[in-house]
């Protein structure tokens, strides 16, 4: 028998370093410090550009983003133009948009635009901006969003950013050309000249990229869509590469109030950090240090803290250390302080998120709660939710129509759909990473079946239904840099989860009121249809004698109080009164609108009609109107106007058959 042998590196005593293996001084000459740049060059996809379609999504979000930031830290109402072009590769000519592989994408916006010495950092070099350092609610925070889509341009296509900026009407308009140094994080800029803009004032960009065009989830247009609903105080041109314009009105105009910036709270503050603060404070006592780089500290508060942890409050900031400066943090968080102020928040409001989503979801019930402020880490932050639920009522007619045969293992449209969770970090959609979101975790762990909505274990709840939530923080905890995902805090959790349930109560209410009142209706039907025969039994009995007019009033009172009188009536929509018990929402049935229609949806400016695209929906709110005006109460003033309604969800989950609603605008390219 042979006998194996030993493998050779088992009997061999040589050196057991692999013949390749390196000197630690040989890695020493190896080691190299990373630029930001570099890194995410290597990372992009931590900065949401993992993939052509997504990244074309990104470019355009952040740029857009920006573009609301500046407006309204200006005091602007935002106007704003995005615009997707199909580049040519080389001298073919270019293909069409869902074939495409190469786009510029350009934004515009009228808001303060930008001094000329910042413009090369601000478009060409990572991790520069000016809200990083500051606790004030934004949309952009960390400082790398649009430099990082002009670096995704650079890398794809090897095209500078170019930039046209212009600070006011006097102004002169700047054009740039800038690329990054990967190697330095550093702006190099390729051209810089001035030049005419027919805008008087606001920025400019565009960046040539290397992305997909394609409709649907998680797209340009869904991401437009969807700012829409929460920024209704934003004007939206959307240009895209298929070269149609879609417009997006200005429905509120008002600008959200202006949060107010805040110093850090100490709950907020972690002991590395607070070390970091005393080594750099430039106060001259401790106890000033405490009650001017914190919220919610005042001078005598400051004094007692010190005096606590047994430290002087005239002690030097920077003297402070080790275990006296933890001691000193220890007292500070076992120290009762005041929640931080809440003024740097600017939710949406109820009557905006409202309007929003009636302006864009095609539904029956509308609802939406904004829950009081909260605090995670020190940080404070809003809930706010609204729901959209049902299909339009003109659409659910069209259901009830014998239905067709159902093809085996097809099931009827609309029973197996799942709501769809709109989730919004400061105003801003966020399309993807929903299984990893706080938001959409909370939606699942609701109970939805105690409001009447069958939702089978561990999935979102079923039916025609639009679950808004938006969270509006000073620093919103994503989970990574490409902004797509809110981390698990546990206050956030409960804040979203209450605001759920207030939603879903109210759905409950609405949906068990309706389906009593359309039971007592059915019931109203059947008694009336046997009046007429009672009474001509009662006359012929009477040889003819009866007032059967008269009778049959009666009768006809007695069977509409016992069928609920005219509570049956208005939940059914049938009175045009405001639906009772439920605040902010509003209820859509065929014969009109209950319910507060917050004015933004009422008079829509600037809404040029086009006549022959006014959909039959457009008929149905017009009915609204007259009805109310009748009534003379104001209420369902509705709708001079059919607001624009682009592509929305309720289009999406309807089918095709609703993209005539869409008032598209179909202009020249530029
Ligand atoms: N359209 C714009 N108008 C005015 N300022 C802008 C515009 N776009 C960007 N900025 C400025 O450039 C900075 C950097 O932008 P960005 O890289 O997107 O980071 P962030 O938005 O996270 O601060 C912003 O903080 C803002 O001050
Ligand atoms: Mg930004």
């Amino acid at each position: 028998m042979a006998t194996h042998k030993p493998p050779a590196s088992v009997s061999k005593k040589a050196d057991p370093r692999a013949a390749s293996a390196v000197t630690a001084v040989e890695m020493g000459a190896r080691q190299r410090e990373i630029s930001i740049s570099e890194f995410f060059t290597k990372n992009r996809h931590l900065l949401g550009f993992d993939n052509p379609r997504k990244a074309l999504l990104t470019c355009v979000k952040e740029a857009v983003d920006n573009a609301l930031d500046a407006c309204e830290e200006a005091g602007i109402l935002p106007d704003v133009t995005v615009q997707l072009e199909v580049v040519s590769i080389g001298s073919s000519a270019a293909p069409p948009a869902s074939q495409a592989t190469r786009f510029r994408v350009t934004v515009a916006d009228n808001g303060p635009g930008i001094v000329r010495q910042q413009i090369p950092r601000i478009f060409a070099k990572l991790l520069y901006g000016s809200k990083f350092h500051r606790l004030r609610m934004s949309r952009g925070q960390q400082g790398i969003g649009i430099s990082a889509a002009g670096m995704y341009g650079q890398l794809t296509t090897g095209k500078p950013v170019k930039i046209i900026s212009r600070t006011g009407s006097k102004a002169s308009a700047h054009y740039f050309e800038v690329q990054i140094d990967t190697k330095k994080n550093e702006p190099l800029v390729h051209e810089n000249k001035q030049i005419d803009w027919d805008q008087p004032r606001g920025t400019q960009v565009a960046i040539e990229v290397e992305g997909r065009y394609q409709k649907g989830r998680a797209s340009v247009d869904e991401y437009l869509d969807q700012t829409s609903i929460a920024n209704p105080h934003v004007k939206l041109t959307y240009r895209t590469p298929e070269g149609e314009t879609k417009e997006y009105p200005r429905a509120y105009h008002e600008l959200p109030p202006s949060p107010k910036e805040i110093k850090p709270h100490p709950y907020g503050i972690e002991f590395g950090m607070f070390l970091k603060m005393l080594h750099e404070a430039k106060n001259q006592t401790l106890s000033s240090f405490l009650s001017s780089d914190f919220c919610r500290v005042t001078p005598a508060l400051a004094d007692e803290m010190c005096k606590a942890a047994k430290v002087s409050p005239k002690a030097k900031p920077r003297d402070v250390r080790s275990t006296i400066a933890e001691t000193l943090y220890h007292q500070i968080q076992a120290t009762k302080i005041m929640s931080p102020p809440t003024n740097c928040l600017s939710p949406i409001g109820e009557k905006a998120i409202l309007s929003g989503l009636y302006k864009q979801i095609e539904g029956e019930f509308y609802t939406a709660v904004s829950r009081p402020p909260s605090v995670y880490r020190g940080n404070p932050f809003i809930i706010e939710a609204g729901l959209a639920f049902g299909k339009a009522p003109d659409s659910a007619t069209k259901l009830e129509k014998p239905a067709q045969l159902l093809a085996e293992g097809e099931q009827e449209e609309g029973d197996a759909e799942l709501a769809r969770v709109i989730r919004y970090a400061n105003r801003v959609p966020l399309l993807y990473q929903q299984s990893a979101c706080a938001i959409f975790k909370a939606v699942l762990a609701t109970t939805w079946r105690n409001y009447g909505i069958s939702q089978s274990r561990g999935a979102l709840p079923a039916g025609p239904m639009a679950i808004f939530v938006h969270i509006a923080s000073v620093w919103v905890p994503f989970t990574s840099e490409s902004k797509e995902a809110i981390a698990e805090y546990d206050e956030i959790h409960k804040e979203i989860t209450l605001a759920l349930r207030e939603c879903g109560r109210r759905l409950g209410l609405f949906l068990r009121r309706r389906e009593r009142a359309a039971s007592e209706y059915r019931r109203r039907n059947i008694f009336e249809l046997y009046i007429e025969e009672v009474v001509e039994a009662c006359n012929r009995l009477k040889g003819g004698k009866l007032p059967t007019e008269k009778l049959k009033v009666q009768l006809q009172k007695i069977a509409s109080s016992r069928t609920g009188g005219v509570k049956t009536d208005e939940t059914l929509g049938k009175t045009g009164a405001g639906p009772e018990g439920l605040p902010y929402s509003i209820i859509v049935s065929a014969e009109g609108i209950e319910g507060e229609i917050p004015p933004a949806v009422i008079g829509s400016d600037e809404i040029e009609v086009e006549e022959q695209q006014v959909s039959q929906k457009s008929e149905r709110r017009q009915t609204a109107k007259t009805r109310s005006d009748k009534k003379g109460q104001g209420k369902a003033a509705a709708v001079r106007s059919v607001p624009k309604k682009s592509a929305s969800f309720a289009q999406q989950r309807a089918g095709a058959g609703r993209a005539d609603r869409r008032v598209l605008r179909t202009r020249k390219k530029m």
